[in-house]
């Protein structure tokens, strides 16, 4: 083994990168190509100067795909994952993360994960519903009390232990954990939504999935299934009325500049799942497996915080750039929200994992 020249600190890192939706300056075509030398080895990336988002002067650089701009704060938190990696593991791996989804579309980095041409993907909740169903409890309106609690269910491995394996054997994909996407709410280019009425016709984008599609039809409007990528201009088009996410995203994906109204609707506390190469993790020193899982648990923890204050951020942000902030009455969309969540959820299994969750609440009313 070469004698390991990786250095915490002082270790030199960009955090720059080009603006929100941007793609790299290489075609993903071209780079998709070169996937199979990063599985295979260090030689293209490793022992680098400089690279953006990537701890540099390690053996092994793992690729980390993630569909957020690097204003977004699961962006430097891999970042730090990365270092944690490269230290517990003495150089021995570190990581790069490829920001705005630049090898990929969600749907499709999960097949390139499990095809061991890219190491790691953040994917989000539903997306993964649509590799299995077994997730989709984890999507349901009203399954999480708040970033806490669903914290507290993401860690407790007597409730996702199992969930989490479960795509090894068949898709060769590992959940290590992820990051909350917290509460996810409407928004418009006209407004104020106020009403299930206000709603009516209006074509709001939706991430690929079922919940999503019965959801927006249930409190009035059209569910437009896009790829995250493509929203900002699909507002801007006109293709779209209105979108959902959480302020961060709104904010990071600069959505203020073609929907300035914002509903608090929360219809969903959403989640980002970490998915690692299972061959990756097998083909380790269990040693550098382990550092690996205790490098993700630390950073998984650390940003439970982070997502708090960073929201707080962005509302802010929003305030200042003149985004109208719309509180509905509670009795508008939550009962039919509440009711489109339970509705989906038929299998036995679905509704115990859904009751473990709700027995982890803090008000434990499973
Ligand atoms: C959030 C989430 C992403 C997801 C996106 C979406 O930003 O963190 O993983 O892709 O919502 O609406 O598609």
């Amino acid at each position: 083994m070469r004698t390991p020249t990786f250095r915490r600190r002082g270790a030199p890192r960009s955090l720059a990168g080009p603006r929100p939706g941007a793609r790299e300056g290489v075609g993903r075509r071209g780079f998709l190509k070169s996937l199979p030398v990063l599985g295979a080895g260090t030689a293209l990336l490793g022992g680098c100067a400089s690279q953006e988002g990537a701890v540099t002067g390690v053996d092994r650089v793992l690729s980390i795909s993630l569909g957020q701009a690097e204003s977004h704060p699961s962006y430097g938190s891999l970042v730090s994952f990365g270092e944690r990696l490269a230290e517990a593991t003495d150089g021995r791996y570190g990581a790069r993360v490829y920001a705005n989804n630049s090898l990929g579309d969600q749907q499709e980095t999960v097949q390139l994960v499990s095809d061991g041409a890219i190491d790691m993907a953040v994917i989000s909740g539903t997306q993964i519903e649509n590799s299995s169903p077994r997730f989709l409890p984890m999507n349901v309106p009203g399954v999480f009390d708040d970033i806490d609690h669903q914290n507290r269910v993401m860690l407790d491995q007597s409730i996702v232990g199992e969930l989490f394996a479960s795509l090894e054997p068949q898709m060769r994909l590992t959940v290590l954990g992820g990051y909350s996407q917290g509460g996810r709410h409407l928004y418009t280019a006209q407004g104020p939504i106020e009403s299930v009425e206000d709603m009516a016709g209006l074509k709001i984008r939706v991430q690929e999935s079922e919940i999503f599609l019965r959801l927006i039809s249930d409190i009035g409007g059209v569910p437009t299934p896009m790829a995250y990528s493509e929203v900002y201009t699909g507002l801007q088009a006109g293709v779209l009325d209105g979108a959902e996410n959480n302020e961060i995203s709104y904010v990071t994906q600069r959505h203020y500049e073609v929907a300035g109204h914002f509903t608090l609707t929360n219809h969903l506390i959403g989640f980002d799942f970490l998915l690692a190469s299972t061959d990756l993790l097998e083909e380790m020193d269990e040693q550098d497996s382990e550092a690996l899982r205790e490098a993700w648990a630390e950073t998984q923890s650390e940003f439970v915080e982070i997502w708090k204050q960073e929201t707080e951020k962005a509302t802010q942000d929003m305030l200042d750039r003149g985004v109208v902030i719309t509180q509905p009455e509670p009795d508008v969309f939550a009962p039919i929200i509440e009711e489109a969540g339970l509705s989906i959820l038929e299998h036995p299994d679905d509704l115990a994992l859904y009751d473990a969750i709700r027995a982890a609440s803090e008000e434990g009313d499973a």
